[in-house]
């Protein structure tokens, strides 16, 4: 019997990642007891995603027992327990509430044709409704409501990207599991990206600037301004890939008062507290959780954050 900790979530990354490990090492119906479980944050949820998906596809039951009511309801409207079956847990009869604007339902996204629309569906949906009556600043032409939804569309995009080009190189059938929250009484925006691909040391193994083949290293050179696999290591067939996309996600959580936690492997890293490794927690994939302040989100300039194009080589022109 697996047994789930009182926390699923970012800050217990390590710990969330073990859980899932041990339930994927499961043999036969995956029996869970969820009797301590307290708090599930997107991070956790997109984890709870990936990791039901992999039992489901070896062809394994799920059976999860003794859920306290209040988490039943809340992860049933999340549809974290497709396909799982519920054991004396109380179940969801209340009728659906649109709660569009607060969060966004555990999704899976399996092509890279998607990842564009998906971006602005959910980046939208965190941001609420639009007051149709405002009116576009004249110098840039967005208006208020677009300044908020950009600096979260372009994160979802980098990130989900990534998950379904980099993170496929180990796997080709890797996918990305993102869920979204909006936490009013914080005015905190919650979101958590899980792929179960290669991982940052699989893809940035034979990069000549890590000089430790570990997963925390790994981690830590892939959040750095303009270091990616493909440019550094010569693989041409994306030659689009510049090395900005993680470090610009990172950069926008920071200015709207936030924080990103990254996981992959037996390491996680958070960009305000602690980085490390453990020995028996292993995530086959990356695991990204987003936090933000939504007010903030309207000081954030994403073009202000990009990193700097100076070692570009210039492109030749030529007058004639
Ligand atoms: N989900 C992932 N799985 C595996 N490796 C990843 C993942 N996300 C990022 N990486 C690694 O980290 C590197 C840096 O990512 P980043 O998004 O900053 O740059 P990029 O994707 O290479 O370029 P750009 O985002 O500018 O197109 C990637 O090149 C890749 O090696
Ligand atoms: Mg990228």
């Amino acid at each position: 019997m697996n047994i789930f900790p009182a926390y699923l979530s970012a800050p217990s990354a390590l710990i969330t990642v073990s859980v899932c490990q041990e339930i994927l090492d499961s043999e036969g119906v995956v029996e869970i007891n969820a009797g301590q479980l307290r708090y599930v944050d997107p991070f956790g949820m997109a984890m709870l995603g990936a990791c039901f998906n992999s039992v489901r596809n070896k062809g394994c039951a799920i059976v999860v027992r003794q859920l306290s009511a209040n988490l039943s309801g809340y992860l049933q409207r999340m549809d974290v327990f497709h396909g799982v079956e519920l054991v004396d847990c109380a179940h969801n009869t209340g009728a659906r509430r649109d709660r569009s604007g607060e969060l966004v339902e555990l999704t899976q996204i399996a092509n890279q044709a998607d990842v564009g629309d998906a971006a602005y569906r959910l980046a939208k949906a965190m941001i609420g409704r639009e007051d149709t009556n405002e009116k576009p600043d004249e110098m840039s032409g967005y208006t208020p409501y677009e300044r908020l939804v950009e600096p979260l569309q372009y994160a979802l995009n980098e990130l989900l990207e990534n998950a379904l080009t980099h993170a496929r190189r180990g796997n080709k059938y890797a996918c990305v599991w993102v869920a979204s929250q909006y936490y009013p009484k914080k005015d905190l925006i919650r979101l958590g990206v899980v792929d179960n691909g290669c991982g940052f040391l699989e893809s940035l193994q034979s990069h000549s600037e890590l000089l430790q083949k570990r997963h925390l290293q790994a981690i830590l050179l892939a959040l750095r301004p303009r270091i990616s696999c493909n440019r550094d290591l010569g693989l041409f067939t994306d030659s689009v890939n510049q090395g900005v996309g993680l470090t610009t996600s990172c950069r926008i959580a920071e200015h709207a008062g936030g924080r990103m936690i990254l996981a992959s492997g037996n390491a996680m890293h958070s960009t305000t507290g602690y980085s490390g490794e453990k020995a028996d927690a292993y995530w086959q994939g990356v695991g990204i959780a987003m936090e933000v302040s939504r007010t903030k989100l309207a000081d954030v300039r994403v073009r202000e954050l990009l990193p700097s194009l100076d070692n570009i080589p210039p492109v030749n022109l030529r007058f004639e």
